[in-house]
């Protein structure tokens, strides 16, 4: 069991992510292309390793969805591999190099699933999410 002070700390994280999700959110009316529809799907995924982690767990504390932030989040590394073979990222070395590093970020959100390991998966949820905005940044999207 989880005491109230841990709760909060965790409350407070998930405003922090809905902040920031809200941030990185398209305009509206963006051009829809192969790219944005696979952004898509991505940000799905990470919004369902986020409600797997983060959000379920405060309903009832003891409901970590593991299986779901495992599932969801190998999802996502799936998906960082076949942006890498899109033609805008083809010879786009610094995206592919971001595709890399979100992809570990997956794997590593991935394991710690696996081994049921709360510990670490908070952190690891912000390096994956700070891997989004970074590589949004460059693209100045
Ligand atoms: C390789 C760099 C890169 C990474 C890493 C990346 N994105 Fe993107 N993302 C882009 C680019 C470029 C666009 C603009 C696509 C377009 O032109 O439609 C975009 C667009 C988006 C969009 C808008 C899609 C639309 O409707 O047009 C969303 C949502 C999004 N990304 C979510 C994410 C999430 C969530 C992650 C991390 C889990 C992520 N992205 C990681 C490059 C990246």
């Amino acid at each position: 069991m989880l005491g109230p002070r841990r709760r909060i700390s965790r409350m407070r994280i998930v405003v922090a992510l809905a902040v920031s999700a809200a941030l990185a959110l398209p305009a509206l009316g963006a051009k829809k292309n192969d790219l944005g529809e696979m952004m898509g799907k991505m940000e799905a995924a990470y919004t369902e390793v986020i409600k797997a982690i983060m959000v379920s767990p405060m309903q009832d504390e003891d409901d970590i969805s593991f299986g779901q932030a495992g599932l969801w989040s190998e999802d996502i590394s799936k998906l960082a591999g076949e942006l890498a073979k899109l033609s805008e990222f083809e010879k786009d070395e610094s995206a592919r190099a971001f595709l890399r590093r979100l992809a570990n970020d997956a794997r590593e959100i991935q394991g710690l699933a696996k081994l049921e390991q709360w510990e670490g998966m908070t952190a690891a949820l912000i390096r994956l999410q700070s891997t989004c905005m970074a590589c949004h940044k460059e693209n100045r999207f």
